[in-house]
């Protein structure tokens, strides 16, 4: 882990207090990993645009980077009983995950040993006894051991030879299931950390998929991610968000390679927010994303502050609409946004009233497309059935958020903000004349943090 580099020399010249500042000033209780603080200064040279575009850089992506990382592929609950399974798709690799008569989740790469034919489609899930080739029929068990080959006396050349189904490396943290094409890649556990450790109280495995939302974007997958770990672009992106939200105030931390965060007080006001807002004003827009729990209730009392009447607000109102007991989350917990990148793929947003994952990749092997998916994972009633976990809505680039059913229009209406910036990002960057990008040192630090770590696998490195 890097040795934190000193957060005031990093600033200086911030007018904003931080995160931790204001916490400390409120006294109310907060979680260890929340008050721990491990800015880096990571270098300041320019990031070279040829990255976004160039195809040989993304084919060295394919090989070097997408095969040897741990990916975040499906929910367990996507795959419960045995015989379920999911396929993951990254460019042309595909892995088939399959739950096991014995419980366990396998993976397998998905094409025959036959004739090389895809056993399922990218990104479906369903039910079989066994994994069967749609063209000549040959078959494999759960467990990827070869079964039944019709007119087999024609093949007396594969007896003797291994015909088991190539494995993937699949692991399980939070509900989340992680495949690695790399037979010798590192424990997931090691991977996600701290992350574990950070968000063992969340316990995310008690979360269901209440909504899963795929949107088409005209952008390198790269470029995707990176408009979702800064806060830096709210003040022109987003400008009605620095009601609620302080920007400038917000925390950012790297933690490894692979596990970096940002970490976001809600309801305190930018620096920029002139006149300022009452307290009331200030409630009422934290409700984002959650008006359909919350309702109108949000009355303040006497002497509350607007984060002690969201928190506690939220906190009654999502323990009914979901009949999950939320008392051991403390108010950060319940309202404050931080959300933890994994490397390469994800990013997590563990807190009560913004739980999601989001996911980014190339669409098939086009430097220039993209698919972000956001998913929101509500808890799990502690009494009566886990409800089943959406189906994914598909939006091409031009829907807008704001259409799908059972998303805050408000919240929707943001989305079309930053994805309405990712076509012209791509577009500039292929008409530049400068070489590359420019970036801030404190505030886009985990744009940073994405290219070097992938400059590690390209390198062999990692
Ligand atoms: S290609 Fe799979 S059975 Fe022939
Ligand atoms: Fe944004």
């Amino acid at each position: 882990m890097p040795v934190a580099d000193d957060i005031k020399a990093l600033t200086k010249g911030r007018v904003s207090p931080s995160a931790q500042d204001l916490l400390r000033k409120e006294g109310r209780p907060v979680p260890e990993a929340f008050e721990l603080e491990s800015p880096k200064f990571l270098g300041n040279e320019d990031i070279d645009f040829s990255r976004y575009t160039d195809p040989d850089f993304f084919a060295r992506e394919m090989e070097l980077m997408w095969t040897r990382t741990w990916q975040w592929a499906c929910r367990e609950e996507h795959i419960p009983e045995p015989g379920d399974h999911y396929v993951y798709d990254i460019g042309p690799h595909s892995a088939l995950i399959v739950r096991g008569q014995d419980g366990v989740i396998r993976g397998f790469i998905n094409s025959c040993l036959h004739r090389g034919t895809k056993f399922r489609p990218g990104s479906t899930c369903g039910s079989f006894d066994e994994i069967r080739c749609p063209f000549h029929g040959w078959t494999w068990d759960l467990n990827g051991a070869l079964g039944r080959v019709p007119y087999e006396w024609d093949v007396p050349h594969i007896q003797g030879r291994d015909f088991s189904l190539p494995q993937v490396k699949v692991g399980v943290w939070g509900g989340f299931v992680f495949i690695n094409f790399d037979e010798d890649a590192m424990p997931l556990e090691d991977y996600l950390a701290p992350i574990p450790e950070h968000l063992e109280n969340f316990g995310l495995g008690d979360r269901f998929v209440e909504l899963h939302i795929e949107k088409e974007l005209s952008c390198n997958w790269k470029a995707a991610k990176e408009a979702f770990v800064e806060n830096y672009h709210t003040q022109e992106t987003h400008p009605q968000l620095l009601l609620g939200s302080d920007d400038e105030g917000t925390q950012y931390d790297i933690f490894t390679d692979h596990v970096c965060r940002f970490f976001c007080l809600f309801g305190v006001p930018s620096q920029l927010v002139d006149p300022r807002p009452s307290a009331q004003e200030l409630v009422d827009q934290m409700l984002t994303g959650d008006r359909s729990l919350v309702g109108d209730e949000a009355v303040m009392r006497e002497g509350e502050s607007a984060r002690v009447v969201m928190a506690r607000v939220l906190r009654t109102q999502m323990e009914a609409a979901y009949g999950a007991d939320l008392s051991r989350f403390t108010d950060t917990e319940m309202i404050d946004v931080s959300q933890y990148g994994i490397f390469p793929s994800a990013i997590l947003f563990p807190q009560l009233s913004l739980p999601m994952m989001y996911r980014f990749r190339p669409i098939g092997e086009d430097p220039n497309r993209s698919l972000f998916e956001l998913l929101i994972l509500r808890p799990v009633p502690d009494d009566g059935p886990r409800p089943l976990p959406a189906e994914p809505m598909r939006l091409k680039e031009e829907d807008s958020f704001t259409t799908v059913p059972g998303f805050d229009p408000i919240l929707g209406h943001v989305y079309d903000q930053d994805t309405g910036n990712l076509r012209a990002q791509q577009e500039g960057i292929r008409a530049a004349r400068k070489k590359g990008e420019t970036l801030l040192n404190y505030q886009e630090v985990r744009v940073r943090l994405l290219h070097q770590t992938l400059d590690k696998y390209l390198a062999a490195h990692l």
